[in-house]
């Protein structure tokens, strides 16, 4: 990618500069507040160090969540300076506001070497307004927190395709690079959007249809497979004639999955068999596993079966490309996990085996792996990004990358 990197920065000298960098904080917190998946933490780390070593004062912004423009202490960025600074193994401060008193008192204080996180920058309503002037206001606020000589390193991989203030009017502002993260993702997602190997299998999970339309049909046109699960497949099911009962259906769209059954053919790969539940929480449900007619009357399915399972794993074998996005079921709940542990398998027993290129997109996904417990090291990538990567895969132009283009 033709963009300034964090190296040219680096070659440039960073010690006694301010260095606005925005990276994706935005972890899975549990209802005790608690990160439960420190995925993207760690994933920022080594450009972090590499200004810290370097010697910049690092300003870094962030959000959490979606706080629609209000302070709200429950999307506060304190879990996530106090988890930045163990992984640091270096204090973190975290200013009290945005781009207030607080936070322009310790910028200013800041020595070489030393990093503060600025709060929630969705804690402003500028951060995500459509109106330009207003982002732009908001944008000569954090600008103003690097005032030595500032610098904007663009690290937050998942929120590039997000126009907003601090990942887009910022880097217009300030001398801009990518960062390690931006570049390392770019590169390896843009070798699977340009140039896959085939057989080219994509595996979509996920909620809803109308999310993933754009990329079904991106996708459906490269890819040789496109393999459907999760919440979004009951609609495909239904779409099919079969009765989901309680199953999360989008009835508004079960025309659309009909067309694109009709397209796209055998290209599109549905389940066989489904895990169905008396009751969405499974310590109060009755479980079993039924044929595609066979989901009793008033209950849901969660998970895909174990027939399914198998007979996406024997076109993941044989797979040169694999890009996943999306959770086969309501993982998060051991009982209804298997099909996304057995489909995250056998992407694993790909890349081994066939030497497929694998990636994980998506927050939920990388999640869940970690979650299972699989081998992260199985799978050739995992990013750090689910809207962005998958907007990167279906050739849209991010703002967050263009914006750092040289
Ligand atoms: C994500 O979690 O995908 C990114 O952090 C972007 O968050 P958003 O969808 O709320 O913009």
């Amino acid at each position: 990618m033709a963009v300034k990197t964090l190296k040219d920065l680096l070659a440039e000298g960073v010690a006694g500069r301010h260095v606005l960098v925005r990276s994706d904080f935005n972890v899975p917190l549990n209802d005790a507040g608690e990160i439960t998946d420190p995925g993207r933490i760690t994933a920022s780390l080594p450009t972090l160090k590499a200004l810290i070593e370097g010697g910049a004062k690092v300003v870094v912004t962030a959000h959490l969540g979606r706080p629609k423009g209000e302070v709200n202490p429950k999307y506060s960025l304190a879990p996530v300076a106090e988890a930045l600074s163990e992984a640091l193994g270096q204090y973190v401060a975290l200013a009290g506001d945005v781009v207030g008193e607080d936070a322009h008192e310790r910028a200013n204080g800041l020595t070489d070497g030393e990093i503060l996180l600025v709060e929630n920058v969705r804690f402003d309503p500028r951060e995500t307004s459509k109106d330009e002037a207003e982002r732009g206001e908001f944008a000569d606020q954090l600008v103003a927190l690097a005032a030595d000589n500032g610098a904007f390193v663009s690290d937050g991989f998942g929120v590039v395709h997000r126009a907003q203030a601090s990942v887009y009017d910022v880097a217009k502002r300030l001398p801009a690079y990518a960062g390690y993260l931006v570049e390392n993702e770019v590169k390896t997602l843009s070798k699977v959007a340009e140039a896959p190997e085939h057989p080219y299998v994509v595996v979509l999970g996920g909620s809803k249809v109308s999310d993933k339309l754009g990329v079904i049909e991106a996708l459906a046109g490269k890819a040789d497979k496109l393999i459907i699960g999760g919440g979004m497949c009951y609609t495909f099911l239904a779409a099919q004639g079969y009765d989901v009962r309680e199953s999360l259906l989008q009835e508004d769209m079960i025309e659309t999955c009909k067309g694109l059954i009709e397209t796209y053919g055998e290209k599109i790969v549905l389940p066989v068999d489904l895990l169905a539940a008396s009751d969405f929480d499974s310590s109060k449900a009755e479980i079993k596993i039924v044929e595609l007619d066979g989901i009793p009357e008033g209950w849901m399915s969660l998970d895909i079966g174990p027939e399914t399972v198998k007979k996406y794993a024997e076109v993941l074998a044989t797979s040169k490309t694999v890009f996943w996005n999306g959770p086969m079921g309501v993982f998060e709940q051991e009982a209804y996990s298997k099909g996304t542990a057995g489909v995250a398998q056998a992407i694993i027993d790909a890349t081994r085996d066939n030497g497929s290129f694998t990636v994980v997109g998506g927050g939920d996904s990388a999640a869940s792996v970690r979650t299972l417990g699989l081998d992260e090291d199985g799978f050739s990538h995992i990013s750090t990004g689910g809207g962005a990567s998958l907007e990167l895969l279906e050739g849209k132009e991010l703002p967050g990358i263009s914006v750092v283009q040289a």
